[in-house]
């Protein structure tokens, strides 16, 4: 395989809207994330499933799940709990995104654990998850820097790596829940990580906050991540996190790489459609930029 092939997990499903105020109806989820899979995204986090009453939004995660279109794609929920990785199972996902923090302010906030308890969680839903044939990947929120606490060493990183990869975990994602990273500071966390834990597999979940989520990408690919998280639009952001804003841009990731000739799977033009149509759904202008300049190469008569 070409070693500089790009995957994309689309997160809009989850991330995207579980901060979306008003109540977008299951079927215009269902349409958005089937449009989103027709663009060739090979790998979604359709939605949560977690406390209703934390994330009013994604209260139809079973329905969701139920109804998309699910040849060709791998279906990826975030849990927080066991009972989300029982309802997970009972759904037939194919892989559980657990989340834990780095910071124990937000991991309290986000699901009301000290991070040990989210530690030793994590080791009874893996067991679970493995006994059913399936896999789990551990979101490591605020692996950047907390709004809370502030920006971290990277040894308290590897610190829960290290503990969760004793328990059996091999894949983890290094969220940078409100765009606190710089493109230096993920560069030096992605090549110590990668050095001191080689069999693992990271992907980097970048928040635009402070517009430095697509310099980070790179910085991230240039130090050898190959999976990244993206929301159609621009789309999401944690509810339990103050300032937060969307992920980096599905369609603005694709068109970057795409036009850096890195192999990757989901149509550009298709996406730019289905950007386009969500914009419509929810009512407001959407941060992505592709969607409103059109593709680099574009030309308009003179
Ligand atoms: N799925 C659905 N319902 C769940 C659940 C899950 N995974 N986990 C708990 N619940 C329900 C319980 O059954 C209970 O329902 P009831 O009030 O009708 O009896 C209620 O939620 C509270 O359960 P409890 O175990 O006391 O949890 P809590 O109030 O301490 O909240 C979490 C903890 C983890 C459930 C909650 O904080 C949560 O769902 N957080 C998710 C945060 C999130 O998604 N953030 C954004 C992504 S990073
Ligand atoms: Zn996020």
């Amino acid at each position: 395989m070409d070693n500089r092939r790009v995957f994309i997990t689309d997160v809009t499903g989850r991330d995207g809207f579980q901060m979306e105020k008003h109540w977008i109806k299951t079927e215009d989820k269902i349409r958005i994330i089937n449009r989103i899979i027709n663009s060739g995204v090979k790998r979604i986090e359709a939605t949560s499933f977690v406390s209703p009453k934390a994330i009013p939004q994604l209260r139809d995660a079973k329905e969701v799940i139920e109804l998309i279109k699910r040849d060709n794609v791998e279906v990826v929920t975030l849990i927080p709990n066991i009972k989300g990785a029982e309802l997970a199972m009972e759904a037939d996902v194919d892989e559980v995104n657990v989340v834990v923090s780095i910071s124990e302010t937000h991991n309290k906030k986000n699901i009301n654990k000290t991070v040990d308890q989210s530690v030793k969680d994590i080791a009874e839903i893996n067991k679970f998850v493995v006994s059913n044939n399936k896999r789990v990947n551990v979101s490591l929120a605020t692996t950047f820097g907390c709004p809370f606490e502030g920006i971290y060493e990277v040894r308290k990183v590897s610190e829960i790596i290290k503990k969760l990869m004793s328990m059996g975990l091999k894949r983890f994602t290094l969220a940078d829940t409100t765009g606190m990273a710089n493109p230096t500071q993920v560069s030096d966390f992605v090549i110590h990580l990668k050095t001191v834990f080689p069999d693992v597999q990271f992907s980097l979940h970048l928040h635009n906050t402070r517009g430095m989520g697509l310099v980070n990408l790179y910085s991230g690919y240039n130090a050898g991540i190959r999976h990244f998280d993206a929301s159609l639009g621009g789309i999401g952001g944690c509810p339990f996190a103050p300032g937060a804003t969307g992920n980096v841009c599905l369609e603005d990731v694709v068109h970057m790489l795409h036009y850096m000739n890195i192999p990757l799977d989901p149509d550009i033009d298709e996406l730019i459609k289905a950007a386009k149509q969500m914009e419509t759904l929810l009512g407001y202008k959407l941060p992505g930029q592709v969607m409103r300049a059109g593709i680099s190469t574009a030309t308009f008569e003179s």
